[in-house]
């Protein structure tokens, strides 16, 4: 019985993962989030689904990583086949800020910002793959383990050159230090080719909670806009979390040892849209 956990899962694409993933019986599904017990979506996949179980966690607490991960090793018999670093800070506070964006004064701003991020998603991401690693190498020892880390097209740093993209830096930024997280981990267990460690992009998805404000709304067009003049056939239409979630999980079905490492997107190259 194939075992996944996915971090984040309460809402947005994380929740997704967790909807697909239990509609397969033979699936065990672990949704870490920081707070389940207020996730009523969570609450109902959990009672619904005997093969849904909930693990309480921030990513950057280890403690409660120790916790689920013993919770999820006594569930799978101290195994586990997938981890998906899902959990992600979308930060959008002066979103339209490129590094050199921070006037004087606001030194100590641009480091709060840079940190934040870095923190979830950098740190926290690594701490979440320790924890589970144990698992994933005992996987390892008979069948294939996977560790796949949530990425963006905004970390790829030749489209954001040629398309001008400032927007969203300390996002950006951290997440193109989660690539090359990956890519140390993949370096690390070259030598296992039973375990593959791959960076993934899930397109452009409408996770919004609510419907943007006019001001909101002026900034996803003018994204859109940008993005239309990288990928003219695109559709400007963002994916569904489910849409978005079903080619991801192609993606994690065909990746082998080959492309451990690997940065790709939902299309399981480099096309990011
Ligand atoms: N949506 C897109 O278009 C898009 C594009 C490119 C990449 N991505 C990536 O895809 C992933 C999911 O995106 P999304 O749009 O679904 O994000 P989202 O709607 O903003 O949800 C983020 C999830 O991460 C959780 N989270 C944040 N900080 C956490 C922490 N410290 N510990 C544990 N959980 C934490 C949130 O939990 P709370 O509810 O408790 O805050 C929430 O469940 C992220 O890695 C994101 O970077 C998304």
């Amino acid at each position: 019985m194939p075992s996944y956990v996915v971090t984040g899962s309460n809402r947005g694409i994380g929740l997704a993962f967790i909807r697909q993933l239990s509609e397969d019986p033979k699936n065990i599904v672990f949704a870490l989030a920081r707070d389940p017990d207020n996730s009523q979506e969570l609450q109902e996949l959990h009672k619904s689904r005997k093969n849904v179980h909930l693990l309480q966690g921030d990513i950057t607490d280890v403690k409660a990583l120790k916790a689920a991960a013993t919770k999820v090793g006594s569930v799978t018999g101290g195994k586990l086949d997938y981890l998906v670093n899902n959990a992600a800070l979308v930060d959008f506070n002066r979103q339209e800020l490129s590094p050199d964006g921070y006037t004087e004064g606001q030194e100590e701003l641009l480091e709060d910002d840079y940190l934040k991020s870095f923190k979830v998603n950098v740190i926290g991401v690594i701490h979440t793959t320790n924890t589970f690693l144990p698992l994933l190498l005992k996987t390892s020892e008979t069948t294939v383990a996977k560790i796949i880390s949530l990425s963006t097209g905004l970390a790829d740093p030749e489209l954001t050159v040629i398309g001008k993209l400032t927007d969203l830096s300390p996002y950006s930024v951290s997440k193109a230090a989660l690539n090359m997280v990956v890519a140390k981990y993949a370096a690390a267990h070259k030598d296992n080719s039973n375990i593959v460690f791959l960076a993934l992009s899930p397109g452009l998805v409408n996770t919004a909670l609510k419907p943007p404000t006019p001001e909101e709304l002026e900034n996803i067009k003018k994204t859109i806009a940008t993005f239309k003049k990288q990928y003219p056939d695109w559709s400007g239409v963002p994916l569904t979390a489910d849409q978005s979630v079903g080619y991801m999980l192609d993606v994690i079905k065909k990746v082998t040892a080959a492309d451990t490492g690997a940065f790709l997107s939902h299309w399981g190259n480099k096309q990011w849209l």
